[in-house]
């Protein structure tokens, strides 16, 4: 019998085992608990615990599962509130009380329920893997493609209409292989795709200073690092209630319980603004807060983007949201110093930065597998919480090696409660070239040149600020003292959003791109009046500036009638 011969905390060593491989899972104890298996030494294998390992002993029997750490993929996942290893929450504890008991097992997707099914193919086709075989419609709304696995193919033999359960066998290959509505994938093997494409549309996230200074492209990463409360959670909060995506993934790593709450609680109550449908409808939440063991947080991650992999093989525009990436370094830290590796920098493992690499490498545009052909996209953008929010410190910097944007968060700006704080100087996006184009044909305004005058307004303000702090501000020209009188403005009502506003929290790209021009407007003709003569006390910056702070809380369909005054303010000055 197989034995448990060590234990540490979540980690155990047992023995002998032989016939298992590697990442294949174990039950351990009396209680079953689910492990994996993370190396072997002769046939000594070592195993990760998923669970509170109390109470286990020296002596307890492991048995391997023969399967590895899977995602169960199918109808259901939209809504669902997964731990780190896929288990629903809401029916784990309907099964054990209010926590999750050890040992538990219950399948990702409700065994029960069923699902009407429509086939979009009919029997005596060629399938292959990624083939929409038909639609299963979820939450009234959303159109759940169902796809042949990506390593199946044959002939198709039968197919049916009706109600299934996800286990159900909807269709058969000549050769007998079943195909169900859901089906399982490996969670730390990639899914193939059929080409990547370049990221080269934008994926809009409702916030001005992103969207209009450093903007997401579909397929692209982002690595937002940022100290102690600057603003990570409600970034990604922002991104997973607005951002134009079709399904949202967000994995809650490690973060604190009590916020986890507030975010279920949040989704459960809020509506999609782009079609007035509850938020949790699109939404996968991966939820492994702190007080659950270390080691699940590192497969959290893994899930998250399956799943998100899945849908974009669909073809859907998916976006994960990762808070925070420390915490799943942080795990694989912990798990390789109980397996006394040799440390690298400041004790994460020396394969952190690739394995971060590896990750990022998952998401991307691409043309997806299988017939009618579509393209689909996984976003990433990952919070990184840097020690003292210092951005030198590993995790930030391996972040920073494979992400395509840095929305770097600062700690003055959130103590000047300037919101989102993201430090314009050092931010950047590698996607605002290939995106100008897209941008400027959404906006029908010329992007790429009025990025380059907001940014060209901050560097001027900053260069002035100091001036200004040297010299006094009295003793600046009047063409100076404008510049910092509208960059003031733009930093607090264009780039700011206050997410605790239902108005403000979200701007449309239409809503973004004309408060920024708009304010660039009001530059231009105030200067042009300080040039013709006009004195700075004339010239109408009060009311500019309450103007843009009304503008930015205006709901979107008012956004006409409330830009009438402010035209007419810059008109007047011409
Ligand atoms: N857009 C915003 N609008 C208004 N307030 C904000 C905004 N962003 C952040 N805040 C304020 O900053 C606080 C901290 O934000 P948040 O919890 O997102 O920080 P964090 O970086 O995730 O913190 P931690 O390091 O603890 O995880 C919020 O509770 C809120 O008061
Ligand atoms: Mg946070």
């Amino acid at each position: 019998m197989t034995a448990i011969t060590r234990i540490t905390g979540t980690l155990a060593e047992a023995r002998p085992l032989r016939d298992a491989a590697l990442h294949e899972l174990v039950r351990v104890g009396e209680r079953g608990l689910l492990g994996e298996i993370i190396r072997f030494t002769g046939d000594t294998a070592t195993l990760q615990v998923f669970e509170d390992t109390t109470g286990l002993a020296v002596g307890a029997p492991v048995v391997a599962t023969g399967a590895s750490l899977t995602a169960e993929l199918g109808p259901g996942l939209l809504g669902a509130v997964l731990d780190g290893v896929g288990r629903p929450l809401a029916r784990l504890a309907d099964a054990s009380g209010d926590f999750v008991a050890p040992g538990a097992t219950a399948p990702t997707l409700d065994p029960e329920r069923r699902w009407s099914f429509t086939p979009r193919v009919s029997a005596g086709v060629q399938v292959a893997g990624g083939d929409v075989l038909g639609v299963v419609t979820e939450h009234g709304a959303f159109d759940h493609h169902v796809l042949v696995p990506p390593d199946v193919a044959g002939t198709l033999a039968s197919i049916e209409a009706g109600a299934f359960t996800t286990a159900d066998r909807i269709a058969s290959l000549a050769d007998g292989t079943p195909l169900r509505l859901a089906q399982r994938w490996p969670i730390r093997t990639p899914r193939p795709t059929a080409e990547r494409l370049p990221a080269d549309r934008p994926l809009v996230t409702g916030q001005r200073v992103f969207d209009l200074l450093f903007p997401l492209a579909e397929g692209g990463t982002i690595a937002v690092p940022g100290g102690f409360g600057t603003g990570k959670t409600i970034v990604e909060h922002a991104l997973a209630k607005y951002a134009s995506a079709d399904v949202v993934v967000f994995v809650a790593c490690g973060e604190r319980g009590n916020e986890m709450a507030d975010v279920l609680a949040d989704f459960a109550r809020l509506v999609d603004p782009r079609n007035g449908r509850p938020l949790m409808e699109r939404t996968v939440l991966v939820v492994n807060t702190s007080n659950m063991p270390v080691v699940a947080r590192e497969a959290s991650v893994y899930l998250g983007i399956t799943i998100a992999e899945y849908f974009r093989d669909m073809g859907y525009r998916v976006a994960v949201m990762v808070d925070s990436l420390s915490r799943w370094a942080e795990a694989l830290r912990d798990i390789a110093a109980r397996l006394q590796e040799i440390p690298g920098e400041e004790g994460y493992p020396t394969s952190m930065a690739s394995r971060l690499g590896a990750l990022y490498e998952r998401a991307g545009r691409a043309r997806v597998l299988g017939a009618p052909e579509r393209t689909g996209a996984v976003s990433l953008v990952c919070a990184v919480s840097p020690p003292g929010g210092d951005f030198s410190e590993p995790v930030t910097q391996a972040a920073l090696r494979v992400a395509g944007g840095l929305w770097a968060l600062d700690a003055q700006l959130a103590r000047a409660r300037q919101f989102p704080a993201v430090d314009w100087a050092t931010s950047y996006s590698l996607y605002a070239d290939t995106l100008a184009p897209a941008l400027a044909g959404e906006t029908g305004i010329a992007w790429r040149a009025l990025r380059t005058r907001v940014l060209g307004l901050l560097q001027r303000d900053a260069e002035l600020r100091e001036i200004a702090s040297l010299l006094g501000a009295e003793e600046m020209e009047d063409r100076d003292r404008l510049v910092l009188a509208i960059a003031g403005l733009v930093r607090e009502h264009v780039l700011g959003q206050n997410a605790f506003d239902a108005n403000d929290a979200y701007s449309p790209l239409a809503k973004t791109s004309r408060m920024a021009a708009l304010a660039i407007a009001a530059l231009d003709a105030a200067d042009g009046a300080l040039v013709a003569g006009r004195e700075l006390d004339a010239l109408p910056l009060a009311g500019f500036r309450r103007a843009f702070g009304e503008l930015r809380r205006a709901p979107t369909g008012e956004l006409a009638a409330r830009t009438a005054d402010l035209e007419q303010m810059i008109g007047g000055l011409r």
